[in-house]
């Protein structure tokens, strides 16, 4: 772990152009702490971002059986950016990501159902807990390039609003973050 150099805010409510900073008016910055609390997401800083054997000590230490690079790339609203998933998704397993070369931005949804944005750049690494609602887009350097660590790559799939609403994965996630009774 060092320094806390998290950058998020809340988003806007202007869907278009996410390439855009989207902060509003004042911007209402968060720090890593006040995001980990209305989120459950946690964050540090990897110096060794681009060491093969600091990478491979991550997912030892973690315990994670895949990993993998995803590149992603191209102008904004084009058909990389689609892949992308800008559509609001959760998952059943943890989402583990480490930028290691540009930038990007990851949005979650927190208690108050507001998006928080995080704007990621290189040696950054986010751990979204399984159930948050999410989604991603390139910043205007239109160019990322993430490492994932996944607990079981097999497993790994998307479910999206409504019908995800119901599933135990994000119940169980409301409850451990206070949004509902247990
Ligand atoms: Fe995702």
């Amino acid at each position: 772990m060092s320094e806390d150099s998290l950058r998020a805010w809340y988003r806007d409510s202007i869907e278009e152009h996410p390439e855009e900073l989207h902060q509003t008016d004042p911007p209402e910055f968060l720090t890593q702490e006040e995001v980990f609390v209305k989120t459950g997401v946690t964050y540090w800083r990897e110096e060794k971002y681009n060491d093969e054997e600091r990478l491979k000590e991550l997912k030892e230490e973690g315990g994670y059986k895949s990993s993998d690079f995803l590149e992603i790339r191209g102008e904004v609203g084009t058909e990389n950016m689609e892949r992308m998933s800008y559509k609001e998704h959760l998952h059943e397993d943890s989402e583990i990501r480490m930028v290691t070369a540009g930038s990007i931005f990851f949005e979650v949804r927190s208690c108050d159902g507001r998006w928080i944005r995080l704007h990621l750049r290189e040696g950054d690494l986010i751990n979204l807990p399984p159930g948050i609602y999410h989604r991603g887009a390139l910043d205007k350097g239109d160019y990322c390039k993430l490492y994932r660590l996944f607990l079981d790559i097999s497993e790994w799939k998307a479910f999206y609003p409504p019908e995800a609403d119901t599933l135990p994965v994000r119940i169980q996630y409301q409850k451990e973050m206070g949004f509902l009774a247990s």
